[in-house]
């Protein structure tokens, strides 16, 4: 038997907390629901933002995209919706402010990251560690798709270049393009990283070989994962690496009314730079 019995259990690796992921389009909150939902729970520099849409469109999706960021991070934390405090970063990525006297449920740190693409909302959630997602849908013109491979590396180019024109050009394209956002987002740069700063070897159908971290994160090594939710729909997830084992994705979809049963899937095995010191974190 491997492990040792500390403080009354079995502890072997310290399993990692899943990366909870939440998938929910517009049409899963009807728009009166989510009104109403928004009345109860944004704070108001949310109602401002949702107050400035042209477009009810827009609108709406603001709506369903941050009533879902309320709901999970309620569930996860063990607070009340309209408690929770949420941050901005001077480059605008939301953090959860942790109360004084820490969070009820589930431990002191929780990071999240949220994506919207034409009517629908990806959620990232996890403990301790830092997460970012990007969904993007296959529907971009040619112009649109040269602009972006245009910001990547030569390798990368030339892995595109391999597809020749058309949709499965657009496809690797696209899948560079959400795994770049993702690992930018998670650091909370956003666009302000150069995307051929960094670098990933992809496999031709699926999933993350490789990665160069910029030189500014060398040591660092991250989890990617590429999921296809819905056909058409490309996802990433990045997580920073640390302890010793991998943790998996709990996908759900809808919004979450409460704890649904997730689908189970594998994150990659840590990519980057230099391997972690073997106590992890
Ligand atoms: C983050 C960014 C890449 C979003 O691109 P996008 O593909 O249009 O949007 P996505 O749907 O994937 O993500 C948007 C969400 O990411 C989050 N986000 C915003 N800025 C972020 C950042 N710097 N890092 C991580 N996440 C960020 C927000 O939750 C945002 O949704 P919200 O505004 O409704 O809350 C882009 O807005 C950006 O680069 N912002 C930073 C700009 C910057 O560097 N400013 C410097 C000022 S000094």
């Amino acid at each position: 038997m491997t492990g040792t019995w500390q403080r009354g259990r079995l502890d072997g690796p310290r399993e990692a907390a899943p990366v909870k992921l939440w998938l929910c389009s517009n049409e899963d909150l009807a728009p009166e629901v989510a009104g109403i939902l928004a009345a109860h729970w944004l704070d108001e520099q949310e109602h401002d933002t949702a107050g400035r849409f042209l477009f009810e469109r827009d609108r709406r999706q603001y709506l369903v995209a941050h009533t879902l960021v309320r709901r999970a991070l309620a569930l996860e934390a063990g607070l009340a919706e309209a408690e929770l405090v949420i941050w901005r970063s001077s480059r605008g990525r939301p953090f959860l402010q942790p109360p004084a006297d820490g969070l009820p449920r589930g431990g002191p740190r929780l990071d999240f990251n949220l994506s919207h693409a034409s009517g629908y909302n990806l959620l990232g959630i996890v403990r301790d560690h830092r997460i970012g997602v990007d969904i993007e849908l296959l529907d971009r013109d040619d112009h649109a798709i040269s602009t972006v491979l245009g910001t990547f590396t030569r390798e990368e180019q030339a892995w595109v270049a391999e597809a020749g024109p058309g949709r499965e050009r657009q496809r690797r394209v696209l899948r560079l393009w959400t795994l770049k956002e993702a690992y930018s987002k998670a650091r909370g740069l956003g666009l302000g990283l150069d995307f051929d700063s960094f670098a990933f070897t992809l496999a031709d159908h699926r999933g993350v070989q490789g990665f160069r971290p910029p030189e500014d994160d060398p040591m660092r090594r991250w989890h990617f994962a590429e999921l296809e939710p819905v056909p058409d729909v490309l996802v990433a997830i990045a997580v920073q690496a640390g302890g010793l084992t991998t943790p998996v994705i709990h996908l759900h979809h809808g919004f979450p009314w409460n704890r649904s049963t997730p689908h189970r899937i594998a994150l990659s095995e840590s990519v980057g730079g230099r391997e972690p010191d073997p106590v992890g974190v």
